[in-house]
């Protein structure tokens, strides 16, 4: 049951909270010097937070191989629930060896600073080639998520888990809005229907226009930028926020709109992480989906509407989360608006799409993007953001 009851239920039917209680924080201080310590990374770390704070309902932990498998194979847990990525804690044998299955074990963030507890049930080795097939549609370690899967220890690590204490983001203290909270906001606002929208882009006018159509039929937009680890060439998340802020501040009716960060890493994923994204937004409370053109790939390592086919994998109501699916997103000279070509007569001559690669070109050249595709004060921010750099 969820907290409200006109929001919509979280994945698997409860919200999960696993950050400790002032009672178990001082348990676990007390025990940190004698527990083996294993040090997370980047993307462990932000999984242990999504996990903590119910972004990753119903996970309760790293997952255990009889989850992992049908995850990797089947896109269900062992219980049936959908989950399309596996979220897991991969070791080396050196670290994994000294460790009792039943015991606790201290995690440690990238930094050495005590972070969480596992509750170590299984150590288990896995399959590489067979991850990065089912879950990636390839084996390529050019592509960055399965990069990370092979440059990953061979054997995981699962079990419930607990985040130490829920810090205030570093960067982003006022966007830092957990599913707790984004919930109780939808709520007190009266929103039955919200739609969630990802990205690890500057938002330009494709993303506006999408955005906008979808506002069009439903009560809200949540805007959740990911700002957890991405690649080393995307956009830094802080240029993203500012962007968004100006445009939240002059382009979108403000009331209608909540912007909160998404601490979550980028897997790269493509049409598996759209259902993923979905799924983490559900917790948060969203109803609808946004899925445009090839959301979440990379490279040309998926079809352009892959994203959006895998929706039709689940059972009709199976996600418990609705995607909205949007065609590319253009400015057409001839209608002299955002379109696509469901909505626009135009020849390909009269469009002007510009992807997110095509423009991080242009801005490191020191060229404005056209308002056909940026708003100016978006583009503006860009360009002092590179010149900074
Ligand atoms: S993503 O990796 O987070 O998907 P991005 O921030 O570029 O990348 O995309 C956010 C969302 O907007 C995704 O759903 C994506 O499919 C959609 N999108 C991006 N550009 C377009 C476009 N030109 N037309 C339609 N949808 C788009």
């Amino acid at each position: 049951m969820s907290q409200h009851s006109d929001i919509i239920p979280a994945h698997g039917g409860q919200l999960i909270n696993r950050i400790a209680t002032a009672a178990q924080k001082q348990e676990f201080l007390d025990l940190a010097d004698s527990l083996p310590r294993v040090q997370l990374d980047e993307r462990s770390l932000s999984d242990l937070e999504m996990i903590a704070i119910g972004g990753f309902s119903p996970l309760t932990g790293f997952m255990e191989k009889a989850d992992y498998e049908p995850v990797v194979t089947d896109m269900h847990m062992k219980n049936g629930v959908p989950w399309s990525i596996p979220v897991t804690l991969s070791v080396s044998e050196e670290v994994a060896e000294p460790l009792k299955e039943g015991s606790k074990v201290r995690l440690d963030s990238p930094t050495g600073e005590f972070v969480g507890i596992l509750e170590l049930t299984e150590k288990y080795p896995y399959n590489k080639a067979h991850e990065a097939i089912n879950v990636y549609r390839t084996e390529e370690t050019k592509h960055p998520g399965v990069a990370v899967v092979y440059n990953a220890g061979p054997i995981n690590l699962a079990g419930p888990v607990w985040l130490l204490e829920r810090k205030g983001h570093a960067q982003f203290p006022k966007y830092q809005i957990d599913p707790a909270d984004t919930r109780k906001m939808f709520a007190d606002k009266g929103w039955k229907t919200v739609v969630g929208f990802q990205t690890r882009n500057p938002i330009h006018r494709a993303h506006e226009y999408i955005q906008k159509c979808a506002l069009e039929t439903v009560d809200g937009l949540l805007l959740h930028p990911l700002v957890g680890a991405t690649k080393s060439d995307d956009i830094p998340a802080d240029v993203r926020m500012r962007c968004y802020e100006i445009i939240l501040e002059h382009y979108y009716p403000q009331e209608r709109v909540i912007m909160a960060i998404n601490p979550a890493a980028m897997r790269y994923a493509g049409p598996r992480e759209a259902i993923f994204h979905a799924l983490v937004r559900k917790n948060y409370g969203c109803t609808h989906f946004i899925v445009g053109r090839d959301h979440a790939g990379v490279g040309d390592y998926y079809g352009t509407y892959d994203a959006q086919y895998i929706f039709d994998e689940f059972e009709p109501g199976e996600l418990g989360i609705a995607p909205m699916k949007f065609e590319h997103a253009f400015y057409c000279t001839r209608t002299k608006t955002m379109a696509t070509s469901k909505t626009s007569p135009s020849k390909p001559e009269e469009r002007i799409h510009l992807s997110g690669t095509k423009v991080r070109e242009m801005l490191r050249a020191g060229k404005m993007p056209p308002s056909e595709f940026s708003r100016p004060e978006v583009a503006a921010e860009l360009i002092k953001a590179m010149q900074a750099k």
